[in-house]
């Protein structure tokens, strides 16, 4: 059993720190943030992600998972520290990593024995020494320490499973103690047969923005393929299943949308972009791959305003999904944005609903009018679009949704809905790379 600290209770942090104590350990986690852990310590999760109140709960109660606000105190009695943080995009596309070196200062002030520290943040390549510098620095009392990279692949809305269920964890580290003390950590893994990749402190760094960057271009590349495909007459949901049915493809991550979002694929590709410019060399394919992101969100908005086919001032749009995937109340970065955006700006009313993220959106755009269940949000309205792939609306009674709206239209992003019965409904439909109805 090993004495753990996990800095930062965002998604990644509190996950993290929620599965270390489930596979045994005693975990104390710590923020800076006292409202966020008063709120902890009540037992309210300030998240919203499946699975993780009960995990949460389980530990609490037999006594291995606790919250603090004191952070050097959560140091100075723990051996192994996570430091989970967020790495928010600065304003020149850079991860900000203030945070990251603000917990790396107040880590180095409260050595006090032989420590382990473990950077689960996503932070660009070559961090890892700097974190180490500033370790060194503020240690007065030059207390040994291993440092460890040990990137997260926590998906939002399956991070819990994906935490206690991983493909792979990677551990970045120049000693092998530190590959000692990691194997501990996650010995109900590591006795379970879950590769553990011990590797060196930038390669860890690295196989996190490859891993992420790669899937972000392969959502692009599907993308721009439903775009051909919608220009040459071919279904682009054939099309992926086809070339994933090749298992050198997989056909996972080659669903064609509204363009990816979330917390990670943005900033990482753009950080991955600023990490090679940096370094001198070019990265054209991910260069594309944010691009045709980018093309891909506003392609969303001129397809909708070519399926009113007239202008948007004072027409009414039901916009189905605001969070940037399901399962999730995030909206950093989702289709939505740019969609509510565009809307404002042409004049139209819109009124949205989200199962969970309305009151996320509410505080970027207070003027759209949020709805409680999706029949709100799609009466009389003019066309709706659905921009979130949430189970409820694959469930939705199209019929019921054509006596409400005031003129069927709609525009499917996610290719969630059947368009025969679209069509045998009366609905004028336009989806991504599977064909229109006009
Ligand atoms: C991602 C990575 O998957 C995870 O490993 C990493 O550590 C954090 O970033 P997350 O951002 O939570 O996780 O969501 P993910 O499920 O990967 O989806 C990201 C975006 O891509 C969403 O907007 C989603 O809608 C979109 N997407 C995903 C597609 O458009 N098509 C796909 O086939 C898959």
């Amino acid at each position: 059993m090993k004495r753990v600290a996990v800095v930062g209770t965002g998604y990644v942090g509190l996950v993290s720190g929620a599965g270390i104590s489930d596979f045994g350990h005693q975990v104390i986690c710590a923020d800076i943030d006292t409202d966020k852990i008063e709120r902890l310590l009540q037992g309210e999760i300030p998240i919203y992600e499946p699975g993780l109140k009960e995990i949460v709960d389980r530990n609490v109660a037999a006594g291995r998972l606790l919250f603090t606000h004191d952070v050097p105190a959560a140091i100075r009695q723990s051996e192994v520290i996570f430091i989970a943080v967020g790495t928010p995009q600065g304003d020149n596309g850079d991860a900000d990593l203030t945070a990251v070196f603000a917990v790396a200062e107040t880590i180095g002030k409260n050595l006090n024995g032989v420590k382990t520290i473990c950077t689960k943040s996503t932070v660009p390549i070559g961090t890892g020494k700097k974190i180490c510098t500033i370790l060194e620095k503020f240690n007065a009392d030059h207390h040994p320490f291993y440092y460890v990279s040990n990137p997260e692949f926590l998906r939002e809305g399956s991070a819990v499973k994906d935490f206690m269920h991983p493909d792979r964890v990677v551990v970045g580290a120049s000693a092998p103690e530190a590959y000692a003390v990691l194997r501990d950590v996650y010995r109900p893994l590591y006795i379970n047969e879950t590769p553990l990749v011990e590797t060196n402190v930038e390669t860890a760094e690295t196989i996190k923005y490859a891993s992420n960057a790669f899937l972000a271009l392969k959502i692009s590349y599907i993308n721009e393929m439903a775009n051909l495909c919608e220009t040459v007459g071919a279904d682009v949901h054939v099309v992926a299943k086809t070339m994933g049915s090749d298992g050198r493809i997989s056909p996972k991550f080659l669903h064609p949308g509204p363009g990816f979002g979330g917390s990670c694929f943005p900033k990482d590709t753009r950080a991955l972009l600023g990490i090679a410019r940096a370094h001198g060399l070019p990265f054209r394919t991910i260069e594309a791959a944010v691009e045709a992101n980018e093309g891909q969100k506003q392609r969303m908005a001129a397809k909708l305003e070519q399926l009113v086919g007239d202008t948007l001032q004072g027409k009414t749009i039901g916009i189905l999904g605001l969070a940037f995937k399901p399962q999730t109340d995030d909206v950093r970065e989702s289709a939505a944005i740019p969609m509510i955006r565009f809307l404002e700006r042409k004049g139209a009313t819109i009124r949205a609903y989200d199962p969970v993220a309305n009151e996320s959106m509410r505080c970027h755009f207070p003027q759209v009018i949020y709805c409680e269940r999706w029949e709100d949000a799609v009466r009389d309205t003019d066309a709706v679009v659905i921009l979130t792939d949430w189970n409820e609306f694959r469930g939705m009674d199209l019929q019921k949704m054509r006596q409400l709206v005031r003129h069927p239209r709609l525009l499917d992003t996610r290719n969630i809905l059947s368009m025969k019965e679209l069509a045998a409904l009366g609905f004028a439909y336009d989806n991504v790379g599977r064909g229109i109805r006009p």
